[in-house]
């Protein structure tokens, strides 16, 4: 590591449900310079303390993008290895799956709490397009869409818009082969 890399600290979710009665927040010292918050928590494993449990498939190469790391980073969904570091960063497991270990989640199990999710985007389904072909359903990591029957007609639907991490994401946008999907950023509908 470079001696003059400019270092921020990062609080980091820690929760063993085998052994923790509770979960904590650990803080660590992390370089910041063009790092996504998969190389950070990949740093901190390397660095500070090799018992954090976190995923990565894919490490984010294009849109090969495996869906393994959502994490939520100051309150917002996001997957790791496409979100750049933050200078005041707080790292959470996503809320919508069971939590196994620290940010590692039963992608099986899944939760009520994406209530407590402040959504980044705000997804539409274009159903003239769609085609009911099932592919978002089954790309998307975070399970956001359902398809159901309307006027006859098959189509997507978004059903758990909180959970989405967004422009970090984007696969089911990239994959649509009618492209039927936009991501609509919330701050700028909010205008
Ligand atoms: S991938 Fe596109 S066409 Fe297929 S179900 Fe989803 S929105 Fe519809
Ligand atoms: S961008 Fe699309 S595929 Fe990615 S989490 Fe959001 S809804 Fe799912
Ligand atoms: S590691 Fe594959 S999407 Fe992040």
């Amino acid at each position: 590591m470079a001696r003059n890399q400019q270092m921020v600290p990062v609080r980091v979710f820690r929760f063993d449900p085998k052994t923790d009665k509770k979960p904590r927040h650990e803080t660590y010292h992390v370089p910041i310079a063009g790092k996504t918050v998969l190389d950070t928590l990949q740093f901190i494993y390397e660095n500070h303390d090799s018992s954090l449990s976190f995923r990565s498939g894919c490490a984010g190469g294009g849109y090969q993008r495996c869906g393994a790391c959502p994490v939520m980073v100051n309150g917002k969904p996001v997957l790791a290895c496409a979100a750049l570091i933050e200078p005041e960063m707080t790292i959470d497991p996503h809320p919508k799956f069971e939590i196994i270990k620290d940010l590692v989640l039963d992608f099986a199990k899944a939760n009520k709490r994406t209530k407590e999710i402040k959504p980044t985007v705000q997804i539409e389904v274009d159903r003239e397009k769609c085609d009911g072909c099932r592919d978002c359903v089954l790309l998307c990591p975070l399970k956001v869409f359902d398809l159901r029957k309307i006027r006859g007609k098959t189509v997507s639907i978004p059903s758990d818009q909180e959970s989405c991490c967004g422009t970090t994401c984007r696969q089911c946008v990239v994959f649509c082969r009618n492209q039927a999907i936009s991501l609509i950023p919330v701050q700028s509908r909010a205008r």
